[in-house]
């Protein structure tokens, strides 16, 4: 895995979305297309900010293909506490992405459409021959997409149960926990892990014991971000304070951007 420490999370976001531009940059001049996995959450809104001045300044998105890591269940598209609603605002709406290659889990199919939707899904990414880079942002409980503690490291794209932890660290967007949804329709971690590259961001001092665990901790499946250390192209993006519970023994390991 290869660490890179930021002063903050303005920096580490730009640079994220640096290393986008740069696979979508390439991939345009070879007329590819890029597939991106994209999360949600508070953690890449900045990177997002980024990415639309980065298409500003003229590096097109009409090639890149989105499909996201998740959206809650039952859900309705138009409803602001949508991932669909959240992704046009902060991203999609103001960049030259084409609407047939936007992909983002469907919160409103019937019950028993969903494995057939999940199916679908993951049919379409490898028809796209795979994602080439996937971000994610981290749970205060180690889960990545909403694979949760407990999560299989073979799981595939699947209807899934939100844990305590998650629908209560949620009530600020929802206002109170019942309206917090109690399931989600999530990538698999085996979704995730088979992208050619991975890039995961973390920010503040309440994420500085999971990022410890998910990094130096053993791998197993209570810390499903501890799966990550397997794949062999992940780059972890934190700023000072997730950075600040690391080992200062494994500091070697560690670019430290710090200015
Ligand atoms: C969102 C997602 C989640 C979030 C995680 C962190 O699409 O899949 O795994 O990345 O819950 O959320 P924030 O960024 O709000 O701390």
């Amino acid at each position: 895995m290869e660490v890179l420490v930021f002063e903050n999370k303005e920096s580490g976001s730009l640079y994220a979305a640096q290393v986008i531009a740069n696979k979508v940059l390439m991939n345009n001049s070879i007329n590819e297309d890029t597939v991106l996995g994209l999360a949600t959450g508070s953690t890449p809104i900045d990177m997002y900010k980024e990415l639309i001045d980065i298409n500003k300044k003229g590096v097109s998105f009409s090639r890149i293909i989105t499909y996201n890591l998740d959206e809650y269940y039952p859900m309705n598209m138009s409803s602001s506490h949508s991932y669909h609603y959240y992704m046009h605002d902060h991203f999609l709406q103001h960049v030259d992405i084409h609407e047939e290659n936007i992909f983002i889990p469907d919160g409103e199919i019937k019950e028993e459409e969903i494995s057939g939707f999940c199916e679908e899904y993951e049919w379409s990414i490898k028809k796209n021959n795979g994602i080439d880079i996937q971000v994610l942002g981290l749970g205060l409980n180690g889960h990545i997409g909403f694979n949760e503690p407990g999560a299989s490291k073979n799981s595939l794209m699947q209807k899934v149960k939100l844990s305590d932890e998650t629908r209560t660290a949620t009530i600020p967007h929802f206002g109170n926990k019942e309206n917090v949804p109690k399931q989600a329709i999530s990538m698999g971690v085996r979704t995730i892990l088979d992208a050619d590259q991975i890039v995961l961001m973390a920010w503040g001092k309440e994420k500085a014991e999971i990022v410890k665990e998910c990094i130096e901790g053993n791998v197993n499946k209570n810390v499903p971000a501890s799966f990550l250390q397997e794949h062999n192209n992940v780059t972890i993006i934190l700023d000072s304070g997730s950075a600040s519970r690391l080992d200062k023994s494994r500091i070697s390991q560690v670019e430290t951007k710090l200015s």
